[in-house]
């Protein structure tokens, strides 16, 4: 236990709220109240550089229930979402999967110790479904995929959705988020599918070099990437129809939907061969 992100080498939780996290960041853009002074003082050094990103952040949600919604449709019961988040109310994975597919499984995964800490709102699955917790950084692929509670989930033929929503852009270059991809996904069987949402400087390079050093100042590393960069990550998988796309324009239920360089955020939904 002592070596999971965020616990001390006692085992206690060490929720840092001294300094700005992604998650409470994000939270404080979906208007949540899981979020400290420093979350917000940070998330408002980024909206100065890219004033629409609350757009950014409820449309990569709202892209994040959709997809999960057509999987369950398309008869997916197994779910993994790693850099879950802080729960939003009745918004969460396994909220959409169960409603759909009341026997959906969803294993969550994420770093943050006050995910952990608010992960008991993420527990409460329908009777016939479930949903477990993990604590751990994608960053080290094995302590996920060799973890007994993955094995567990995905130790059968049957097809598993992983989603990496709105996490692989705080992966740097160097850290190479096509190889912690690769070995993340690599015990998927074959018709699992791969969720991805991504921020993009295309439409507004000023604006998000702003919103980078923005990041930057609170610690926390953010690379947006091109359109053909997200398409790079999903090298090797079939992307279902309509494509990369900003993830307004990814089957919206609203028409007319949000203008992408709003939205700033590419999204697709790949099949593993
Ligand atoms: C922007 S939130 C996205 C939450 C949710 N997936 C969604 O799209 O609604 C990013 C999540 O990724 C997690 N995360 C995992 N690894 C991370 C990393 N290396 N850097 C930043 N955030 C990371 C954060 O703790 C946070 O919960």
């Amino acid at each position: 236990m002592a070596d999971e992100p965020g616990r001390g080498t006692d085992g206690s939780l060490e929720i840092g709220i001294e300094r700005a996290h992604p998650a409470r960041m994000y939270d404080y853009y979906l208007g949540g109240r899981t979020n400290f002074d420093p979350d917000r003082e940070a998330a408002e050094a980024a909206l100065a550089a890219f004033p629409t990103l609350r757009i950014t952040a409820e449309e990569n949600r709202g892209f994040l229930l959709r997809a999960v919604e057509h999987l369950a449709r398309s008869g997916i019961r197994r779910f993994v979402d790693v850099g879950s988040g802080i729960p939003v109310a009745g918004r969460n994975t396994h909220d959409v999967a169960q409603a759909v597919r009341a026997r959906a499984r969803v294993l969550y995964v994420d770093n943050d110790p006050i995910v952990l800490a608010h992960a008991q709102a993420l527990l409460t699955s329908g009777p016939r479904g479930r949903t477990a917790y993990l604590n751990a950084d994608p960053r080290r692929p094995e302590t996920i995929v060799e973890h007994p509670e993955f094995v567990r989930w995905v130790d059968s033929d049957e097809p598993v959705a992983m989603l990496l929503v709105a996490v692989l852009h705080f992966v740097a270059d160097h850290q190479d988020p096509l190889d912690l991809l690769r070995r993340l996904t690599r015990r998927l069987p074959s018709g699992s599918r791969l969720v991805i949402a991504h921020v993009t400087g295309d439409y507004d390079p000023e604006g998000w070099a702003g919103l980078v050093r923005a990041y930057a100042d609170a610690g926390i590393t953010v690379r947006p990437r091109s359109r053909a960069e997200v398409a790079e990550l999903l090298d090797g998988w079939d992307v279902e129809a309509p494509g990369v796309v900003p993830v307004s324009r990814w089957h919206p239920t609203a028409e007319p939907s949000a203008e992408p360089a709003l939205v700033s955020c590419y999204g697709a939904v790949a099949r593993k061969p």
